[in-house]
């Protein structure tokens, strides 16, 4: 799945974004596709992109949860009319062994997430993708169980209230689920500093 040598990976310096956004602008022109958007973009990385381009992207993917809450994100794409989606929403509880920590905390078995849900008749993944929605995020929740995927839908009609968004805002800790280091592999042009900008 990921790229094992050096050249397996495009540096940025070979292919710059705008030159890549260029080519996704073409496919609007011909019709290929109405809207186009980003993964895993920076603020800075938003910004210089919306400067150079002829068409905003409509959509910034990037890893979103009350562990990762990254408002100033939020804050920016909310003023900039581009929409965030929540990907790991849940926690990415069936990631590969490989990409996981020892010892990371779990979203679903939070204490916080489990009173809220019982306060509620809820499900602790229910509120997890009812905070995405009540921060006006979409959230695509990964499931391949009838009964969970039924659960995910209905969490839409789940209202939190504000004692509920705060408790859940004061876990944020700034860590990531997905932590992209599996771009920075032997022979790589990327760095976790560069890629997060952080
Ligand atoms: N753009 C990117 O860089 C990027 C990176 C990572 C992920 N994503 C995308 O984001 C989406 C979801 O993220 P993800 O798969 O990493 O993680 P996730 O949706 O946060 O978590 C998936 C895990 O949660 C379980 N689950 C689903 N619904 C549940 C519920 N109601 N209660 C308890 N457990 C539940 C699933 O198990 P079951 O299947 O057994 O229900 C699975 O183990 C995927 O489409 C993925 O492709 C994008």
């Amino acid at each position: 799945m990921f790229p094992r040598r050096g050249e397996d990976y495009i540096a940025l310096g070979d292919i710059p974004i705008i030159e890549t956004w260029k080519a996704l602008e073409a496919c609007v022109a011909k019709g290929l596709t109405r809207n186009i958007g980003v993964c895993n973009f920076s603020i800075k990385k938003l910004d210089a992109l919306c400067r150079q381009a002829s068409i905003r992207p409509v959509m910034n993917q990037i890893e979103l949860h009350p562990y990762l809450q990254q408002r100033g994100m939020l804050d920016y794409c909310r003023t900039n009319t581009i929409q965030l989606t929540a990907y790991s929403p849940l926690g990415s509880g069936d990631r590969p062994a490989g990409m996981k920590k020892s010892g990371e905390p779990t979203l679903l078995d939070n204490p916080v997430m489990q009173r809220v849900a019982s306060k509620h008749g809820r499900t602790p993944g229910q509120v997890l993708l009812a905070w995405g929605l009540c921060r006006e995020t979409v959230v695509i929740p990964k499931s391949v169980n009838p009964e969970r995927l039924r659960q995910n839908l209905a969490a839409a009609d789940l209202v939190l209230d504000p004692q509920d968004m705060a408790d859940i805002a004061a876990l944020d800790r700034g860590s990531r689920f997905v932590d992209g280091s599996f771009f920075e592999g032997p022979g790589s042009p990327y760095t976790l500093g560069a890629l997060w900008d952080e």
